[in-house]
């Protein structure tokens, strides 16, 4: 017989198959996007909720909207490069035989995600490069390697979907915004709720000692550091026109204004944690 987890990845797999879709015959591409328009959200932005953002002239403001989108699906989509590889490294290995079908549609849909948001850069602005600076670590037992990696990837995909829900349903922004951003949650609400499941059947297997627990907690709260500084990607202060863009930057990420945003996003994340005894201490990871 079946146990739950099993049968929750399963529905979970049938619903991806249930909500399939051909990513080149789903979105219509405008030949361009209007420069009047916002292309991500004022309230979504790195500067919002600080003096920075009231000195900005509007025409800064909107270019940085823009930039910042860039920024974004940049992000996401070097992050989704990753994830395809930690997963491919899992699938049908031993531990991994229930999710293993969920996996694929896994993979299949991050390749689709990472083909439509480089679309979209490539279109309208451009891809930035990948900033990102891998976690350290290491030497831990491949148990605890995996619990990590699978916990990085839900902490990361859900900061990624409070912006996706914010987008898809914001009426300022055009509509290959919203349609975008709607395809990518509605895939990602199912990854999500598949990685939950993963993290905390593989957290239950666990039994960390203090030390590797101290080892966890210390490695989650600097993947969430490095995933919320990459929102403040020095290039797209530059590409705005703002001078002196590494000072604007750090200026950004001393304002108490950011530090309120940053815990909204990270919110569900650590309502998790906490609520599934994963670290301690879930307010301290961030
Ligand atoms: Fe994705
Ligand atoms: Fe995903």
């Amino acid at each position: 017989m079946q146990d739950a987890y099993a049968a929750a990845l399963d529905r979970l797999t049938e619903s991806s198959i249930a909500h399939d879709y051909d990513p080149l015959r789903r979105f219509s591409w405008p030949a361009a996007l209007a420069p009047d328009d916002w292309t991500m959200p004022p309230e979504l932005l790195s500067v919002y909720d600080t003096p920075l953002m009231d000195a900005l002239d509007p025409r800064t403001l909107k270019a940085l909207s823009l930039w910042e989108s860039m920024n974004f699906y940049s992000m996401t989509l070097h992050g989704e490069r990753r994830l395809i590889a930690e997963v491919s490294g899992h699938i049908h290995t031993p531990g991994f035989e229930a999710p293993s079908g969920f996996f694929h549609r896994f993979i299949g849909e991050e390749n689709d995600h990472i083909w439509f948001f480089s679309e979209f850069c490539r279109r309208y602005g451009k891809i930035y490069p990948d900033s990102t600076v891998s976690v350290s670590g290491g030497g831990r037992r491949p148990e605890l390697e995996a619990f990590l990696t699978f916990m990085r990837i839900l902490i990361f995909e859900e900061i990624g979907d409070t912006f996706n829900v914010r987008m898809s349903g914001d009426a300022r922004l055009p509509a290959i915004v919203r349609d975008l951003n709607a395809a990518h949650h509605d895939d990602e609400s199912r990854h999500i709720a598949a990685g939950r499941q993963v993290a905390k059947r593989l957290h239950a297997q666990l039994d960390l000692s203090p030390d590797e627990e101290a080892d966890a907690a210390a490695h989650l709260k600097q993947h969430i550091t490095l995933t919320l500084q990459s929102l403040y990607n020095p290039q797209m202060y530059e590409d705005a026109g703002i001078p002196d863009f590494y000072a604007f930057r750090r200026e950004l990420l001393r304002q108490p204004g950011r530090r309120r945003h940053h815990g909204a996003f990270l919110a569900r994340s650590l309502a998790f944690i906490r609520s599934n005894g994963i670290c301690k201490d879930g307010e301290a990871l961030f």
